[in-house]
């Protein structure tokens, strides 16, 4: 079973799940507290962070330029830098940019096909949009504000606030996630504490924890409304397509 949240090279337990990489063309700032303006400072954190995958571009560009598939590639496409660091970063946010999701069922209903969801859906969706709130921080066609919030999550995580310990305004702020293929993707939140879509539900209901930058309203729901708005969730799913690995350079 999946950990609850990444492990890193050195075998690290980290204390947040990986976040998703989907549409990330069109959505700004980066990472789970939004911490980063730009995909590419994003990109350097991870490879060279000691608990993440503690490399260095120094190691990166040796290791890269050995492999002739790589290093053909890299003269080919950056003929002035040939495999360097802005040539590794900006061939990685390149591909990230390319993770798009797909249409899914909620996509044909709005397109106008009444029939493409069930009425389940159409009442989650009514629910999301209105007395849940939801759509208050999930707003627009990517299901995100693309802003920082505090959604009461109950970790010692304070997101942002732990790149900027010194700034209050900043304490438990997290980016509103994309909900674009959320079922693909438990466990849900920053550390994976959610299996079930219906438990962070009931979890937003009640209004999360109590303080002052806590941004939720708690309101009421039934059993039936939470399987309503799991059923909207999944109807995010893009219609699945066979994708083939690609056959990368070796050594
Ligand atoms: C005040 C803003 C806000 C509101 C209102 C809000 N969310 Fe969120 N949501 C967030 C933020 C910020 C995150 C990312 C931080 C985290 O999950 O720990 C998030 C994350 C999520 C995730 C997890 C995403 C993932 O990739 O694991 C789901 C699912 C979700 N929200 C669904 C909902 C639903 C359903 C509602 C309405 C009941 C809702 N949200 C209301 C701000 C909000």
């Amino acid at each position: 079973m999946q950990g609850k949240t990444a492990i890193g090279v050195r075998g690290l337990v980290l204390n947040r799940h990986a976040p998703t990489l989907v549409n990330l063309a069109w959505s700004k700032p980066f990472g789970w507290d939004g911490g980063y303006n730009t995909l590419e400072e994003q990109t350097i954190r991870p490879l060279t962070s000691k608990q993440e995958m503690d490399t260095t571009f120094e190691m990166l560009i040796s290791r890269l330029s050995k492999i002739e598939g790589y290093r053909s590639w890299f003269n080919r496409l950056f003929p002035e830098e040939g495999v360097a660091q802005t040539s590794i970063v900006r061939a990685i946010v390149t591909f990230q940019r390319t993770i798009v999701s797909g249409t899914s069922s909620f996509d044909r209903w709005v397109n106008g096909d009444d029939a493409a969801v069930s009425a389940d859906v159409k009442r989650g969706f009514e629910l999301f949009s209105g007395r849940a709130g939801c759509s208050g921080c999930h707003s627009g066609w990517n299901f995100t504000d693309g802003a920082l919030h505090d959604p009461g999550r109950a970790s010692t995580d304070k997101g942002l606030g732990e790149l900027f310990p010194e700034n209050p305004a900043t304490a438990y702020k997290f980016k509103t996630s994309t909900l674009r293929n959320i079922s693909l993707r438990a466990p849900y939140t920053h550390n994976g504490s959610y299996a079930h879509l219906g438990d962070l539900i009931k979890f937003y209901a009640n209004g999360g924890k109590p303080r002052e930058s806590n941004e939720l309203v708690p309101f009421s729901i039934t059993e039936l409304e939470v399987s309503d708005l799991v059923a909207f969730l999944n109807s995010l799913t893009e219609d699945l397509n066979e994708v083939s690995v690609p056959r990368l350079p070796v050594e």
